[in-house]
């Protein structure tokens, strides 16, 4: 059985809902409390138990290749000023897996920033995680290691989706299949429509953000041309490959925050405040006292 030991992190695009931050910081790098919302994504991806990580960036994101650097200068501060349990924490970030980057020159979309890394990932099976998407699993297993878990059992790509409102299907890629009698999460896809109009959609069930692909998506993405806003759509390379072989969906046990809506950025920054030990009881004290 091919085991997945890859991953690919798309964290190119231009974050155009997220300006004017996102006109020098890029919205992977926005921060929920004290970490960059890319940090959490590898996070999820090492404790799924991934080793080689693969982040699509482009212009203007070198924050992210600082971040998951050494910083000699900030650690020499640190020690001076007797900070040293901070220098552990800050050597920690990133650790667990090797990080690589590649850049996307023109911001084609998701399915050309994913081709970008058809060389590292050869034909191995890897697993894609949104960079500006964090998946929080009320369970032990992260949100990929469910996703992983289903791909060792069906050996398959298996796509991770969640029920959404009506009214917000054309945020998404939407998909349809039936269930599999013997696996109560899975779907075996038939059909997935990028940001389908409420009465065009096959379904309420969204893609979340998280994927495990057989390397036959890359000749899909090779044959797929560019669709809506000139953007080549992973969600048309899925349907090729969900014609060719067999594709799953996973309806799985996490919560899905979409940080490149605002909305979800704030109601993730307010979730995760109130949980962390040094803000917990404060927020939470703030917001009691708030005059709607
Ligand atoms: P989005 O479509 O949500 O990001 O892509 P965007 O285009 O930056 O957002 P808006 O609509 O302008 O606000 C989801 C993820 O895929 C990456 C993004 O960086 C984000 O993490 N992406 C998107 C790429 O890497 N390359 C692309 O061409 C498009």
């Amino acid at each position: 059985m091919a085991i997945v030991r890859k991953a690919i992190i798309p964290a190119a695009g231009m974050g155009t809902r997220f300006l004017p931050v996102t006109k020098s910081v890029p919205k992977e790098m926005l921060p929920i409390v004290n970490k960059p919302v890319l940090q959490y994504v590898i996070e999820e991806a090492v404790a799924a138990g991934i080793e080689d990580v693969l982040i699509v960036t482009g212009r203007g994101k070198q924050a992210i290749e600082n971040h998951f650097d050494y910083n000699p200068e900030l650690e020499t501060f640190l020690e001076r000023a007797g900070k040293r349990d901070l220098i552990q924490q800050v050597r920690e970030i990133g650790r667990g897996a090797e990080i690589h980057y590649v850049r996307q020159k023109e911001q084609l979309g998701l399915g050309d920033a994913i081709h970008l890394g058809r060389r590292h990932c050869g034909k191995e099976p890897f697993a894609v995680l949104l960079g500006d998407t964090i998946i929080d699993s009320p369970s032990h297993k992260s949100g990929l290691r469910q996703l992983l878990d289903a791909y060792e059992a069906k050996q398959a790509s298996v796509v991770a989706v969640q029920r959404v409102p009506k009214e917000w299907v054309s945020r998404y890629g939407i998909v349809d299949g039936t269930a599999e009698a013997d696996h109560a999460n899975l779907i075996r896809l038939s059909k997935l429509v990028e940001k389908p109009t409420p009465d065009k959609a096959p379904s309420d069930l969204a893609i979340a953000g998280r994927y495990v692909f057989t390397a036959d998506i890359f000749e899909c993405i090779d044959q797929t041309s560019k669709g809506v806003g000139g953007e080549i759509q992973l969600t048309d390379a899925m349907n090729l490959l969900a014609s060719r072989s067999p594709m799953f969906a996973l309806t799985w046990n996490a919560l899905r925050y979409d940080i490149g809506n605002r909305v979800e950025y704030a109601k993730c920054f307010i979730d995760f405040a109130l949980r962390l030990p040094d803000t917990a009881d404060a927020v939470r004290k703030h917001l009691a006292g708030v005059k709607w």
